[in-house]
């Protein structure tokens, strides 16, 4: 795979982008030179966790950010009247021990989600069809058979244990484990997990097309326990102050770039050259190894002078967006959350693109609001315009139709966040083609490593305990 052949053709392609490399890599000052023995490209869930469990190992590390701040898809809104933290990202971990020595190593307390009053524990929850405004009434399973399909699942699961620790599929591929999650759910006997399922794993796109690994890669063994044991949060719901303390750590070990995104590379067995565009101009790193954390979709990756073998994997892959906002004057009641449903659907899903949910937040006044659309090509599959004047549309439907109990008030944002592009996966005709074999053999070619939720699941988690099992061990080795 990573043949000489290709290495020259890489270099073939890089030549024709930056004409010529002495002057994009030569001619800088060295104070402008940063060496170190991994550099990251993004400092989210995973980029931050692989840099502070490399600094421990003793290992030099840059960590290189676009946004002003470190954290990706963990945000945390503070209400500026109260002070109240409300996390609009990320909200919930395992109780693993890779999670509790993370947390425990910033001195950060966790508790079990919900068990205290900062959660909105006390709302109601009810379900309305966002399309017409009208209350949807569901009948939830039963607890017993909730519990009897979540048995068969792990049961289902247990057949492929290196499931639990990434994308690592048998060859060939059993048809089950791409069957549309839909039709697995009633192979297997396990309908009465499918709502549940939905809820905790937003962003996925249609739950009952999309296929079935592609829900268990966030829906694995090691969530499912999380449903009896309990999830874990932070005590001070404030899901950045890990961030925000890595942040302050890795500034003063001169180990972070914000604002910053990589204009040229050169990637060699021997090491990798990057051009920097910082806030203080540009700087060249050096490093032994390069760990890249971003979703690898060719547009992003665009800086990265990728092969023809890593450009025809990565192109293969299809996403969802997943937005999340906050909204005040919904006119709704602050104890009460609202799911969007749908009396004549299976399993009553709501369609997507779509508003999830209008929750409840420990701020009266405040709702958080999901949305999220299905499966696409797509880096942006729909505007932040769009997104935004559908959720506003939602809202007013609901006031409308349900005038008595609702009031009729012009709902604002106050905050809004993106996460477009989410859940990158592979189409099921692919994954048989045996394409996540192909993506993990990309793993240490070229001095380049790989992690984050493309490559693991869209939890934080499941990326901490991938990132130090499976990336980390063979990067260590090479330096
Ligand atoms: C609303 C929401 C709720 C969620 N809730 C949970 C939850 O409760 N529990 C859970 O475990 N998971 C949750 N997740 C899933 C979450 O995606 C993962 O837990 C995890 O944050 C993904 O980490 P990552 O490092 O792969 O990506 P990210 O956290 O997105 O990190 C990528 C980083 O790279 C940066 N970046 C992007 N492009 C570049 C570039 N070209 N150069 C430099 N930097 C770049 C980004 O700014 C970002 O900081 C949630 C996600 C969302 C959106
Ligand atoms: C997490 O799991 C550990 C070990 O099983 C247990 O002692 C602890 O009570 C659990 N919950 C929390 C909040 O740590
Ligand atoms: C909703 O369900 C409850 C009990 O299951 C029933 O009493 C009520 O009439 C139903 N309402 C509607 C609008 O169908
Ligand atoms: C939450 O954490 C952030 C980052 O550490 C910090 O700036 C903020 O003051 C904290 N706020 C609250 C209310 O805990
Ligand atoms: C929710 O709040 C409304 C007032 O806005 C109140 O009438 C209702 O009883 C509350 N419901 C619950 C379950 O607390």
């Amino acid at each position: 795979m990573h043949s000489r052949g290709l290495l020259l053709a890489s270099w073939a392609a890089f030549a024709i982008a930056a004409p010529s490399s002495t002057t994009t890599f030569g001619h800088f000052k060295s104070s402008d030179i940063i060496e170190r023995d991994v550099a990251i490209i993004g400092g989210g869930a995973a980029g931050t966790y692989a840099s502070i469990s490399l600094k421990d190992k003793g290992k030099s590390v840059i960590v290189i950010e676009k946004k002003s701040r470190i954290g990706g898809h963990t945000e945390t809104y503070i209400d500026p009247a109260t002070g109240t933290p409300i996390d609009m990202g990320v909200v919930i971990f395992h109780n693993l021990t890779v999670v509790r020595d993370y947390f425990a190593r910033f001195d950060i307390p966790l508790i079990t989600a919900g068990s205290d009053s900062g959660s909105s524990s006390d709302s109601v929850s009810a379900n309305y069809d966002f399309r017409t405004g009208k209350e949807v009434n569901i009948t939830s399973p039963k607890q017993a058979d909730t519990a009897a399909a979540y048995e068969k699942y792990t049961q289902f699961l247990s057949k492929y244990p290196r499931l639990n620790d990434g994308m690592f599929l048998p060859s060939p591929v059993p048809e089950d484990l791409v069957l549309p999650f839909g039709t697995f759910a009633e192979k297997y006997g396990i309908k009465a997990a499918v709502r549940t399922m939905y809820a905790y794993n937003p962003g996925l796109g249609d739950i009952l097309t999309v296929p079935m690994i592609e829900n268990q890669r966030v829906w694995g063994q090691s969530l499912v326990q999380q449903l009896s044991g309990g999830f874990l949060t932070t005590a001070h719901h404030n899901n950045s102050e890990i961030y925000s303390k890595a942040q302050s750590e890795l500034f003063s070990a001169h180990s972070l770039l914000l604002s910053s995104q990589i204009l040229h590379s050169s990637r060699r067995d021997d090491g990798v050259s990057l051009v920097v565009q910082t806030p203080r101009g540009k700087k060249l790193i050096r490093a032994k190894k390069l760990l890249i954390t971003i979703p690898p979709r060719l547009d992003f990756l665009a800086p990265f002078d990728l092969s023809k073998d890593e450009r025809s994997i990565f192109a293969k892959l299809i996403d969802a967006g997943y937005y999340t906002s906050i909204l005040r004057n919904t006119g709704l009641p602050d104890n009460l959350s609202i799911a969007n449903a749908r009396p004549d659907t299976p399993y009553n899903l709501a369609a997507l693109p779509g508003v999830y949910s209008l929750s409840s937040t420990p701020v009266p006044g405040l709702k958080l609001a999901y949305y999220g659309t299905p499966r696409s090509p797509l880096t942006f599959s729909l505007s932040d315009a769009k997104v935004k004047s559908d959720i506003i549309a939602a809202v007013k439907k609901l006031q409308r139709t349900n005038a008595e109990e609702f009031e009729q008030t012009e709902p604002e944002f106050v905050a809004y966040s993106s996460h477009a592009p989410f859940y990158l996966q592979a189409r099921p005709e692919d994954t048989k083609k045996g394409f996540y074999g192909e993506m993990y053999g990309l793993q240490g070619g070229r001095s380049t490593w790989w992690t984050g939720a493309s490559w693991r699941g869209q939890d934080s988690s499941d990326i901490w305990r991938y990132t130090e099992e499976e990336v980390l061990p063979g990067l260590v080795k090479g330096l």
